[in-house]
């Protein structure tokens, strides 16, 4: 990057009778960030280019200047041999000005009947708009990696916890349809606000709109928008579809992070339940033994930085005047460090999770610790007429000696546990095994391996 001092302030400089000054040149700057948009800012000079010629504002020859100018730039950039400059500030005022360097007076022309204001919006928009589609790709590939494991793993008991307490046997297939579930709301998230920004505030102008008879049905088309944003103000100072943006990677971070505890705690020596293929972990560089579960650890921690984000961006509009305020600048380092930590996070646990090694033996041993039938034979005793507040009574009592005596329910004898209620007869055992248990929570949402299995069939024809 190289600061060309007789450049500085060219864009303004009529007005001006002094120098700005270096550091706030450079503070003022947006260019080393911004340059990531430089796809979306060309293609909005290409849709203005044509509209203006459209409407005989600029000439066919200038058109074509402009255009054959626009695809050079873009080829130098591509190239990387683009002379990215801060006296230049921005990307679009870099792009202009190598423009203008390139075809001469059809290059100044270009920014007729528009503003910055207006092209920074239009390009977030464009960028955010392509961005959450590679998301939502890797939310699918996630997706899938999940049913493939759901599908391996739907009879595979585990203790299923409420309060980090065992609580009843699940399977799971069914937890990890959990996820699927979570993600599914994610990527809809993404694309009910993908749909909303699609509107092209491009027209707009600095705030007010412009005195040229403008297309902006035609610029919103050549763009790939729904239509034209409908009020000039707003659409130079709207930044709802970057705030929305954040809420949903913030949430979807919030899922994985909870994705990531289950993984980490899992994986612990006191859990045992899975493990983590070598390749998504490290070791310690003191402790030979160690192997440590950095990627969910790190995707973990980097929910905090992405919902950070999201409140800088409240905070960033939060009281702010119509219309644009530069301000506004602001609202890109926070919205590419979110782009980049979503797409790295989904990229690494969509590689991951397919991989998860489960421990079937440990799991099942865990969800026979913890009483985890409790509830099946209070529902037994129910069936048989006792109503439920008794049964839980009868069923206290039974755990209180599998307490005392060191025993599962399961492993107390008939004659035990028929001291509590003469109710129980020898089929109790059918429902104190984990295996009954959770085949027979079969409808809809339940944890039954047919339930499971049925949830995975749907979600593959879903996609
Ligand atoms: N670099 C600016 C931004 O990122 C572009 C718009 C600047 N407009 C202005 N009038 N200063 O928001």
């Amino acid at each position: 990057m190289s600061d060309k001092k007789q450049q500085t302030n060219s864009a303004w400089g009529g007005r001006f009778s002094e120098q700005t000054d270096a550091f706030v040149e450079a503070f003022t700057a947006s260019v080393q960030f911004d340059q990531r948009m430089y796809a979306q800012d060309i293609a909005g000079s290409r849709a203005h280019a044509k509209m203006l010629n459209k409407i005989n504002i600029l000439s066919d020859q200038d058109l074509n200047a402009v255009l054959g100018g626009l695809d050079q730039v873009e080829q130098e950039i591509c190239d990387g041999k683009f002379n990215w400059s801060v006296a230049r500030e921005d990307v679009h005022m870099n792009i202009e000005a190598r423009l203008t360097e390139l075809v001469g007076d059809a290059g100044k022309r270009l920014h007729t009947g528009r503003s910055r204001n207006d092209q920074v919006a239009t390009d977030i928009r464009l960028y955010l708009r392509e961005q959450i589609r590679f998301i939502n790709v890797e939310i699918s590939r996630l997706q899938w990696g999940i049913l493939e494991v759901a599908d391996r793993e739907a009879e595979t008991i585990m203790p299923g916890f409420t309060h980090l307490q065992v609580a009843q046997p699940v399977t799971f297939g069914h937890h990890v349809m959990a996820w699927y579930e979570m993600l599914k709301r994610d990527a809809s998230r993404f694309a009910d606000c993908q749909q909303r920004m699609n509107l092209s505030p491009l027209g707009a102008a600095a705030l007010a709109g412009t005195s040229y008879p403008i297309d902006r049905e035609f610029t919103a088309k050549e763009l790939g928008f729904d239509g034209p944003t409908l009020n000039s103000l707003d659409s130079v100072s709207d930044r709802d579809f970057a705030i929305e943006f954040c809420a949903s990677a913030a949430i979807l971070l919030t899922h994985m992070s909870r994705m990531s505890e289950e993984l980490v705690l899992w994986s612990s020596a006191q859990f045992d339940f899975i493990e983590l293929p070598d390749r998504f972990c490290t070791g310690s560089s003191i402790m030979p033994q160690k192997k440590n579960p950095d990627v969910p650890e790190l995707v973990r921690g980097k929910t905090g930085r992405v919902n950070g984000h999201l409140i800088s961006l409240l905070t960033l509009m939060k009281s702010q005047p119509l219309a644009y305020n530069k301000d506004n600048q602001e609202d890109k380092e926070p919205l590419f460090d979110t782009v980049d930590t979503v797409l790295g996070c989904l990229r690494a646990f969509a590689d991951m999770i397919p991989a998860i090694i489960c421990k079937h033996d440990n799991m099942l041993k865990a969800a026979r610790q913890g009483f985890s039938t409790a509830t099946d034979l209070a529902d037994y005793l129910v069936r048989k007429n006792l109503p439920f507040r008794d049964a839980h009574e009868v069923v206290g009592k039974a755990v209180a000696l599998g307490v005392s005596s060191g025993k599962d329910l399961s492993e107390l004898t008939l004659e035990q546990l028929q001291q509590f209620s003469e109710k129980i007869a020898d089929d109790v055992f059918e429902v104190l095994t984990l295996e009954g248990s959770v085949a027979s929570r079969n409808h809809i949402g339940g944890t039954a391996p047919e339930q499971v299995r049925k949830a995975v069939a749907l979600a593959r024809q879903a996609k």
